[in-house]
């Protein structure tokens, strides 16, 4: 019935989803503002032919939110679908082999029946539009066992600054049991996985400035610090000999494992040599004592994301720049709190500035890390549902990145989420040639209605 529905739409699913992903919604560049409202009002013409109503373009002070919902008995339990619309920048696009936003259909190694390469494709475009088509299939077969509300916004790449008041002022129009969502990875096709944790995240960037102006580095140079020399360094520091963090206080509030967690966190599938060859690393790095799911999954991290100051234009230019920039990301888990560990990092990043140069930290947007329970009737559902559809029963994993509004969902809703994941890690999220597999967006489709009916039936 689910299969023979989505077997006769297959093509359509298809072509919707690459118009979707034609559309250059890049919430971070404001080049792109008028491609991301009309992106907003595709997914609401969607939803509408759907079948849900209510189905609205709520404005907020940036980007906006598609609402929409089916209740079809207010007694009966309740979903709320959350997804973006929203992408990240294409950036650097010399190094995609076919253009972001003209999606096509290559195969891989990891895909061999073809993925969909576009930006937006797995994140989280391919992924939300999935609940888009397993609603309509649950509409037009008459088999949506539950209500279902859909909020779709146009910020998670950037932070996801609106959402959270649109929840605060909306409690009651977002009233339900659980938030469903597919924006994480799983492990494999064959091993399916849903995560039961996010990393939070603070992002901050910092300015350190020497001389008041660009400088003669011959005239100059050993006698004048040069900003550039001085950043890297104190961001070399960050790290210690075991790659721990060295804010003071930084693990103060890390929730620590115990060794029966650990043992069971390591029990997920994971092979080291593969990992490598596919990033092409002859060995992996990081904090001495942890395993790479560790790592990854329950362990702060600290990393550089972009460094730049000087000259770095063609040939050389002998100059001492007077100044030099740097954008640094901090994963976060439970309990450490976004705010505290930006104020920490400020602290003590102003605290080693060297005499000679000015340091700026300025704060950028955070997100709380979360676990989900895995006792639930929501994650319950889910782990039968795709157990129906992959035959193996999906296995629990932290995911490494963040979806900041999870933790807010919790703490201004009152619900807990499950995060059912259909894309890889190896699909290159945020990287050029990002891709999503065509058998993880049907079965995406297919298993998404089981999710629904289990929730429903085991909800009674
Ligand atoms: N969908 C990702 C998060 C993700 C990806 C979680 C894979 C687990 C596995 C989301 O769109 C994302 O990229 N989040 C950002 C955070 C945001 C504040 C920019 C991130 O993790 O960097
Ligand atoms: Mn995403
Ligand atoms: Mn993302």
């Amino acid at each position: 019935m689910i299969k023979e529905y989505i077997d006769q739409n297959k093509d359509r699913f298809l072509n919707e989803l690459f118009d979707l992903l034609r559309i250059p919604s890049i919430s971070a560049d404001k080049d792109y503002a008028e491609q991301v409202n009309k992106t907003a009002n595709f997914v609401k013409e969607k939803l509408m032919e759907a079948g849900a109503e209510k189905v609205e373009v709520c404005a907020t002070a940036g980007y906006p939110i598609v609402y929409g919902e089916k209740i079809i008995d207010p007694k009966l339990p309740t979903v709320l679908v959350y997804g973006h619309y929203d992408v990240q920048p294409a950036v650097p696009l010399e190094l995609w082999d076919t253009p972001p936003f003209e999606p096509t259909i290559r195969t891989t190694e990891v895909h061999p029946k073809g993925a969909i390469f576009a930006r937006g494709s797995c994140d989280d475009k391919g992924q939300m539009y999935m609940h888009v088509k397993a609603f309509e299939l649950m509409i037009k077969s008459n088999t949506l066992p539950c209500n279902v509300k859909f909020m779709i916004e146009g910020e998670e790449e950037v932070g996801s600054t609106n959402l959270g008041p649109f929840c605060i002022n909306n409690k009651e129009k977002l009233k339900a049991d659980v938030v469903l969502i597919s924006d994480t990875s799983m492990i494999a096709l064959d091993t399916p996985s849903i995560d039961t944790g996010l990393r939070g995240l603070s992002y901050v960037e910092v300015e350190v400035t020497g001389p008041n102006r660009d400088l003669h580095s011959g005239v100059y140079g050993g006698a004048v610090a040069n900003p550039i020399n001085i950043l890297a360094k104190m961001i070399a520091s960050l790290h210690d000999e075991n790659n721990h963090i060295t804010i003071p206080g930084f693990y103060d509030e890390v929730l620590e494992l115990t060794n029966q967690e650990r043992t069971e966190l390591n029990l997920a599938p994971f092979n080291i040599e593969d990992f490598k060859k596919d990033l092409n690393i002859d060995d992996v790095w990081g904090e001495n004592g942890f395993t790479v799911l560790e790592k990854t999954g329950i362990r702060p991290t600290l990393d550089c994301n972009g460094i730049w100051g000087g000259y770095t234009g063609e040939g050389a230019k002998t100059v001492l720049p007077s100044k030099a920039f740097a954008k640094i990301s901090m994963r976060l888990v439970p309990n450490q709190a976004s705010h505290k560990i930006t104020e920490l990092f400020k602290n003590h990043f102003e605290s080693i500035a060297p005499a000679g140069v000015k340091v700026v930290v300025k704060p950028h947007h955070g997100g709380e890390p979360v676990v989900t329970p895995t006792d639930s009737v929501a994650y319950l559902a889910a782990a039968k549902a795709m157990e129906t559809t992959f035959g193996k029963k999906p296995i629990p994993t932290r995911g490494g990145g963040s979806i900041p509004i999870v933790a807010l969902f919790e703490r201004e809703l009152g619900l807990k989420s499950v995060l059912m994941g259909f894309g890889l890690d190896s699909d290159a999220l945020h990287s050029p040639n990002e891709h999503y597999g065509l058998e993880n967006y049907y079965k995406g489709i297919e298993t998404i209605p089981y999710f629904f009916k289990y929730f429903a039936e085991m909800s009674k």
